[in-house]
């Protein structure tokens, strides 16, 4: 070994003692704490292989509350979902916004957010709830229809092959960002949209990384692909597109107010926001289309629920024709809302997290306080709770009606005999609460009923069992490892011959 090796393998020693000698030491009234070996690192890398796995390791050796030393954070995880509500109420000394304001702008491109338009931005929000949601609703419908019409529905008889993930993400993107952002000035798609969606996709592969805090830099094409993205959305571009959203339209309107945003600033923040509202989405409709796809018996019962609730409405459903379901009828859906639920539980892994934000003692119940040190991160893990074979029984499996409760939707569930506040949390929690929460369930309901109604559905033979990505623990819905193969046709219905719909072997 030559003596500048041995000089540099000293230094590493030395620097692994020093960090070693001068890490964080558990004082009275923390958690246990777990630090590793690599320093900086600390679990980073074990964490980053299987969170879930990890984190239920550690549970079973230091119980509910423990800290973990995570690339150069301490994160203080709560493993325990009777005591979620005492984190969620800590809105003033365990800050999300912290957290979320020095991320997204270094993911999408934009300027840190004077507090001033973070709060006008957070009203924004409110346009996606309320009657808001009624008209986005109604526009998702229209375009959800057009889509699939023109692209799937044109071949009257016989069946076509597809890669589901790849059909979800075609329909959904297309049909969100028409609903979104409106229709260009001439015709009623955008061109270009195929491009769009494939840089999409490019960018979200390094999602993970990105929000990891790795620079755009060393992301290859990445940086070149996101202002291409970011492009899409220029001032000079969107303002000529029409049917936009009141909530883009409200979005572009505030940051015209700030002479200091650039236009391209403008499109980042826009584009920050489709991220938001297909990142998501997409996953969740495709892991409810595979869930039903591939348990028949589940699929005839929601379409048979979406058949009764057409009927006792009076609406004559028809392959010819276009169909219009309102806020109300989605509503009705209960077993299609339990499905949905129930993929999500299975498929979504978003961490909750929280800055301490000054040395405090936090009370987690009539027992128990925790010592937490400003800027720890207090992280909530719902995944660990969606597989609680306690709260859940046979976690692991599919259940149509796992929320369903004499005929209604289900919201008792227990933990060691107490009913849980918090028992599925895809959409995150308190003040960080997912705004789109309600426009995604609507969405992914209508998707699936237009799917149900107009198609017979199969999975191909010798599909084998759709598993999850784990890159995207932590941060939201799993995709899937692989594509699942399927085939689809479409079920020619007149007014008055409401029929059987063929479903695939039972094969999953
Ligand atoms: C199944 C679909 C979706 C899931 C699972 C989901 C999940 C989440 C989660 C977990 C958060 C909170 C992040 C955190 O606490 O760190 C969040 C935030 C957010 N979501 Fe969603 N989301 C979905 C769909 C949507 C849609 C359709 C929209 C908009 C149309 C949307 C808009 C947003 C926005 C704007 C935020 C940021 C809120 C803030 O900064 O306070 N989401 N989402």
């Amino acid at each position: 070994m030559s003596a500048l090796m041995l000089l540099l393998l000293g230094l590493l020693s030395l620097f692994v003692f020093f960090c070693l000698l001068c890490g964080r030491k558990r004082r009275d009234g923390e958690p246990p704490l777990i630090t590793g070996w690599i320093p900086f690192f600390g679990k980073a890398l074990e964490f980053g292989q299987d969170a879930h796995k990890f984190l239920e390791k550690h549970k079973k050796k230091y119980g509910d509350v423990f800290t973990v030393h995570l690339a150069g954070k301490y994160m203080t995880f709560i493993m325990d979902p009777l005591l979620y509500p005492s984190i969620i109420k800590h809105g003033r000394q365990l800050d999300f916004q912290e957290f979320a304001g020095k991320v997204a702008p270094i993911t999408f491109g934009y300027p840190f957010v004077v507090p001033a338009l973070q709060e006008q931005i957070h009203r924004s929000f409110k346009l996606l709830q309320g009657d808001n949601l009624s008209t986005l609703t109604e526009s998702m419908m229209g375009n959800l229809m057009l889509v699939l019409r023109q692209d799937h529905m044109g071949e009257r008889s016989g069946w076509r092959s597809g890669s589901m993930y790849d059909f979800c993400n075609s329909v959904m993107f297309e049909a969100t960002f028409l609903t979104m952002y409106g229709r260009p000035a001439a015709g009623c798609r955008h061109s270009g949209m195929r491009a769009l969606r494939d840089d999409f996709v490019r960018f979200d592969n390094m999602f993970p990384l990105l929000i990891a805090g790795i620079p755009v830099w060393l992301l290859g094409r990445t940086k070149a692909i996101r202002d291409k993205l970011i492009g899409y959305f220029l001032p000079h571009r969107m303002s000529c597109w029409s049917n936009t959203s009141e909530f883009i339209r409200m979005r572009s309107g505030l940051f015209e107010q700030y002479d200091a945003l650039r236009d391209v600033d403008k499109a980042a923040h826009h584009f920050a926001i489709l991220w938001a509202s297909v990142g998501n989405t997409i996953p969740a409709t495709f892991w409810a289309m595979y869930y039903l796809v591939s348990h028949p018996a589940a699929l005839q019962r929601v379409r048979q629920e979406i058949h009764d609730v057409l009927r006792l409405d009076g609406v004559e459903f028809s392959s010819d024709t276009d169909l219009m379901l309102d806020r109300e009828q989605l509503e009705k859906l209960v077993y299609l809302e339990s499905a949905i639920n129930e993929s999500l539980r299975l498929s979504s892994a978003s961490m909750n997290i929280r800055v301490a934000q000054e040395d405090f003692s936090l009370r987690l119940d009539a027992e128990r306080s925790l010592g937490v040190r400003k800027g720890d991160f207090i992280a909530l893990y719902p995944q660990s709770m969606h597989m609680d074979p306690d709260i859940y029984d046979q976690p692991q499996s599919f259940r149509v009606d796992r929320y369903i409760q004499d005929g209604r939707l289900k919201t008792d569930f227990y933990k060691d005999g107490r009913k849980l506040k918090y028992y599925l949390m895809p959409f995150g929690s308190g003040s960080s609460m997912c705004p789109g929460r309600y426009f995604a369930v609507n969405e992914i309901k209508q998707f699936l009923c237009l799917l149900l109604l107009y198609f017979d559905l199969q999975l191909e033979e010798d599909q084998s069992q759709a598993t999850q990505d784990l890159g995207r623990a932590g941060l939201g819905v799993m995709l899937p490892a692989a594509d699942v193969r399927f085939r689809y046709k479409l079920h020619m219905v007149g007014p008055l011959t409401v029929g059987p719909h063929t479903v695939g072997p039972l094969t999953v």
